[in-house]
């Protein structure tokens, strides 16, 4: 098989690393990749989002399978553009994107098909209107921009002044662009995130090993919120019971909506849960694979994952493929100085090579760039740490390790990823 990989982060090292284990592949090539997947697939300089460009490509070296990492082609229509043409491809189509796309779709959807979800207070197309709104809602109170905002889109505010302040920033200045032309206000809700991404080919799904994800930049979930600064996987991050209501009250009662409301949904969908007192609940659907929950994912599949994603491409998707190693993954991810701020770049990255002889972790690169037999930062969040083991213990005990040969100016990254399993396993919980 030939397989085109588009995006160019952390996700897509992880699936291009994976996928050439395959003794299905041939070759791979990744648009735009990065530093790291230069060494393993041929990237090509194009623009993720830009769906005539990835056309273009296709038409050009005829892959036998496309894999969308990013949000953005997708909700641009790219596997539309793809599947008209009769081209395999992995990821829904540009409507059922929608569900990342646009926040008021994806609520609207949960509502309507009864998923528990944070209760909404209302949904508004001007700053006078939402700010009328807020003498009748409870403190904290979450305000999500409709549209695509890169991670910046959702505020949880503490009173009325840091309120206003969001509203006017997003409606008036426009800091996030259209993406923020309407917004919703919404219940805060309190537990643990999970993140539960399944496999679908629109008929059958497969669940993928659950992760979690660490947002907030420092130790201890403070300072502001980030793409994700690291990720673990273990069994037990979903006991069985749990699972079980997940399975029926979340991904079931989704997927049927899906297809009440004549949405076919094929690729990844990601549902980020906040597990509460009162059970599961939608914090927001991703219409791709999390980033770097994905980078914990891989490292646990113990399944040819280029025949899989041609299974889901070919509409025949057999869940009892999809085998995992036991134990524990986790993925620690080194930033640019100033992230998620603005951040510098071009810093020269030392410690790789030594590394690359070291069979228990693998560096994922997101933020880089390979200049002659130099890799430099080109990026917010410049590498993945990426280990897996037999405990969670051991295995986050690789992965900081590893992390002690690696340097660059400005350098950070968070001493307690898999901290909160870790503990939670030592009072056996
Ligand atoms: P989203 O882009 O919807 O994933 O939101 C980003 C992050 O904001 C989530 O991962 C949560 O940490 C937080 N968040 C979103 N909605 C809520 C909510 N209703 N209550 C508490 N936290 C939330
Ligand atoms: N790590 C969160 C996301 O990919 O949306």
């Amino acid at each position: 098989m030939k397989i085109l990989v588009i995006g160019g982060g952390g996700r897509e090292h992880a699936l291009v690393w994976r996928l050439k284990q395959s003794p299905l592949v041939e070759k791979i090539w990744c648009a735009p990749g990065n530093g790291g997947i230069a060494a393993e697939a041929e990237c090509v300089a194009i623009d993720a989002g830009d769906v005539a460009a990835a056309v273009a490509l296709a038409e050009k070296i005829q892959p036998d399978l496309t894999v969308v990492g990013p949000e953005l082609p997708l909700v641009n229509g790219l596997t539309d553009a793809f599947r008209k043409r009769n081209w395999a491809i992995v990821g829904p189509s540009k409507k059922a994107a929608q569900l990342e796309g646009s926040k008021i779709f994806s609520k609207e959807f949960l509502t309507r098909h009864k998923i528990p979800t944070a209760k909404m207070y209302g949904t508004y197309k001007s700053a006078r209107a939402a700010n009328a709104a807020l003498s009748k809602v409870d403190w904290p109170v979450v305000i999500k921009a409709d549209g695509l905002c890169a991670g910046k889109g959702v505020f949880l505010a503490p009173d009325a002044e840091a309120a206003k302040d969001f509203i006017a920033r997003v409606m008036e200045k426009k800091e996030l662009g259209s993406g923020g032309n309407r917004i919703l206000l919404e219940e805060t809700l309190e537990g643990d995130e999970l993140s539960f991404i399944i496999l679908t080919d629109g008929k059958s799904y497969a669940p993928l090993v659950p992760t979690r994800d660490h947002k907030r930049v420092s130790d201890g979930n403070a300072g502001p919120n980030t793409g994700g600064m690291g990720a673990y996987s273990t069994d037990d991050l979903l006991p069985e019971e749990l699972r079980k209501i997940v399975i029926a009250n979340i991904v079931e009662p989704t997927l049927r909506g899906l297809a009440a409301d004549g949405i076919p949904y094929q690729g990844f969908l990601y549902i980020g849960l906040m597990l509460t007192k009162s059970g599961p609940q939608v914090l927001e659907f991703n219409c791709r694979l999390g980033d770097p929950e994905t980078q914990a994912i891989v490292a646990r599949m113990n399944f040819d994952l280029a025949e899989v994603l041609k299974d889901v491409a070919d509409g025949k998707l057999d869940a009892a493929k999809l085998r995992w190693k036991a134990g524990a993954s986790v993925c620690v991810v080194l930033a640019s100085g100033g992230y998620p701020g603005k951040f510098e770049s071009e810093k020269r990255i030392e410690g790789l090579t030594a590394l690359a002889q070291n069979s228990s972790v693998k560096i994922l690169h997101a933020g880089t760039k390979r200049e002659g037999e130099v890799v430099v930062t080109n990026g917010g969040r410049v590498l993945g740490v990426t280990a897996s083991g037999s405990s969670l213990n051991a295995t986050v005990s690789t992965a900081y390790k590893a992390i002690t040969k690696i340097r660059f100016e400005g350098m950070h990254y968070r001493k307690d990823i898999g901290a909160h399993g870790t503990r939670l396993q030592a009072a056996g919980d």
